[in-house]
């Protein structure tokens, strides 16, 4: 895999306005960020042994707005943003070209503000998110609807407010043409595909279990079966209300190197030369590539290493024989075995982002040619979510206990006020989230425990995290959550979900409020007939 990871290196600044900001040396021991690799936020510094998110002191927001919090860093997502408009156009020659973040990502509306002030589209699933991005300014012709299932009302609000119409079901384009001709507009659609991709044999990372690549693509319910498309195409072309101007693939972060975006994008354009063909020499006016490129920190920094399943599998007989040996040769050889399974897998560092734009583009445009399909004026779309706003993100939250066993197997715990259910996003992909003690962060690691939340679950944020000495009240900094965590954020336990502060330079203000206990019951309807009453004064103590 070695060619895959050609021309790493740190993220640079290429936001233009970004702030100089101090960075530590990388890889001495005392370096928070030694463990990220050669990526690393521009955003985040270390002064005095104290972490900063842009000019504000990480530790700082958790006093003055509470914990846990989101934090995003405007100057990174603005840098973000005109980095990767600037790759793709560098890669890109013959036609504009189209960020459109993942909304679902992050559905922060100030955040949103700021893409659509930087010129980015979005690409958007529910009828809410359509409303929460046209709210704030964003040109709809650059607005991608994507989704199955899609109703006659969402349908409608999309031909009305002109955006693309991403279509994914077979029946989806008559509802188009009913809803557009209703309305007396032009609906401009796009097909999602799904390509046969049998060359792509390695590992997806969407499973912890060992799928290849190609297989995976096809058990996802996403994108419109090939053998479906050459009818539909010509059924639009008779449509008098629907122009279908191009075409759309997401195929999901199944790997982040370039081998896999040099497969996909191979399929892809054999796939728009067949349909071109198959539909008297049609062309596209605009090709979306979707998004799954990897952000900085991931997801290399799985939570758990690559060879998991196979020590599970083999692993689980091997303890169950190794109970004859008595309870307490039992529990040491458990001791080791736990401390070989949560041992931090050595970070990898993804292709930049430039190197993902070169390959992507690159590759499209070398087949599409080869295909006979010109790609002069021809508008090129990406939909980054967790490439474009995972290092925008950081979650602060405070220890609450450290919590230590010795017998029969030592482990130790760091309890914190936060909770994998404010981080289900990254969980759900077994995201190792990189950690920084934000009021300790130039202190040697000395420990290593797991970093927990405090739900009823076992609520394991990172395993075998390694730590310095951490007490309670120190200030965990949870790296990498500015895609999906805040948004998939739930109430389990009753817990009342963070705030957001926004940071600019040494400005910070919440752009999300936290929930109050009140919030969490806010939907409850209780019927009378089931109405019981507060359990009133205990007379004996007067409480
Ligand atoms: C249609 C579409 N585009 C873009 C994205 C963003 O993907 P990622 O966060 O992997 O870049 C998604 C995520 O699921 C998606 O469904």
């Amino acid at each position: 895999m070695a060619e895959c990871y050609a021309n790493m290196g740190p993220v640079g600044n290429q936001g233009g306005d970004m702030p100089q900001l101090e960075r530590p040396p990388a890889g001495t021991a005392a370096d928070p960020f030694a463990a990220l690799g050669g990526n690393r936020s521009d955003c985040l510094s270390v002064r005095d042994d104290r972490l900063f998110v842009e000019d504000c002191d990480a530790a700082g927001l958790v006093e003055r707005f509470g914990s846990p919090i989101f934090v995003t860093s405007e100057t990174q997502l603005r840098a973000n943003v005109r980095r990767f408009r600037q790759a793709f156009e560098g890669a890109w020659p013959d036609g504009p070209v189209d960020v459109l973040p993942a909304f679902k990502a992050n559905t922060t509306l100030a955040t949103r503000h700021i893409l659509s002030d930087e010129g980015a589209g979005a690409d958007v699933y529910s009828p809410q998110e359509l409303t929460g991005v046209l709210g704030t300014g964003v040109d709809p012709e650059r607005v991608s609807v994507n989704g199955g299932g899609k109703s006659r009302e969402h349908l409608r609000d999309c031909v009305g407010a002109g955006v693309r119409i991403t279509v994914e079901d077979v029946h989806e384009i008559d509802l188009v043409q009913e809803v557009a001709a209703e309305l007396g507009a032009t609906a401009r659609i796009r097909f999602r595909v799904k390509p046969v991709v049998p060359g792509l044999w390695r590992r997806t990372d969407f499973s912890q279990l060992t799928v290849p690549i190609d297989l995976g693509i096809q058990v996802y319910k996403s994108g419109i079966p090939p053998e479906y498309l050459v009818d539909m195409g010509h059924r639009v072309f008779d449509m008098p209300n629907v122009e279908l101007v191009g075409l759309h693939l997401h195929a999901g972060r199944h790997h982040p190197s370039l081998w896999f975006w040099r497969g996909l994008m191979t399929h892809y354009a054999r796939l728009i030369g067949e349909l071109s063909r198959a539909w008297d020499g049609w062309r596209p006016s605009e090709i979306d590539v979707g998004g799954g490129m990897a952000s900085p920190r991931d997801p290399h920094n799985r939570e758990f290493p690559r060879s998991e399943f196979i020590a599970t599998a083999l692993g689980y007989p091997f303890l169950v024989a190794l109970r004859s040996l008595g309870d307490r040769l039992y529990h040491a050889a458990l001791s080791r075995i736990v401390t070989a399974l949560t041992k931090p897998p050595e970070p990898e560092t993804p292709p930049t982002l430039e190197a993902y734009a070169a390959t992507i583009a690159g590759t499209l445009r070398g087949e599409l040619h080869r295909q006979g399909v010109p790609t002069e004026g021809v508008r090129l779309q990406t939909e980054p979510g967790r490439a474009l706003y995972g290092d925008t993100g950081v979650h602060l939250a405070r220890v609450k206990v450290v919590k230590r066993q010795t017998q029969p197997i030592p482990y130790c715990w760091v309890l914190t006020d936060t909770t994998v259910f404010f981080l289900a996003g990254g969980v759900l992909e077994h995201n190792r989230h990189p950690l920084v003690v934000a009021n300790r962060a130039a202190e040697a690691a000395t420990m290593s425990a797991d970093v927990v939340g405090h739900s009823c679950y076992a609520d394991q944020i990172v395993l075998g995290a390694r730590l310095p000495a951490v007490e309670a009240g120190d200030v965990l900094a949870i790296l990498e959550t500015g895609a999906y965590q805040e948004s998939s954020a739930s109430n389990f336990n009753a817990l009342p979900r963070p705030a957001t502060v926004l940071v600019h330079g040494a400005d910070a203000e919440i752009v999300k409020t936290a929930e109050s206990g009140d919030d969490v019951y806010a939907r409850d309807r209780v019927p009378d007939r089931v109405r019981t009453s507060p359990r009133g004064v205990r007379p004996e103590t007067g409480a």
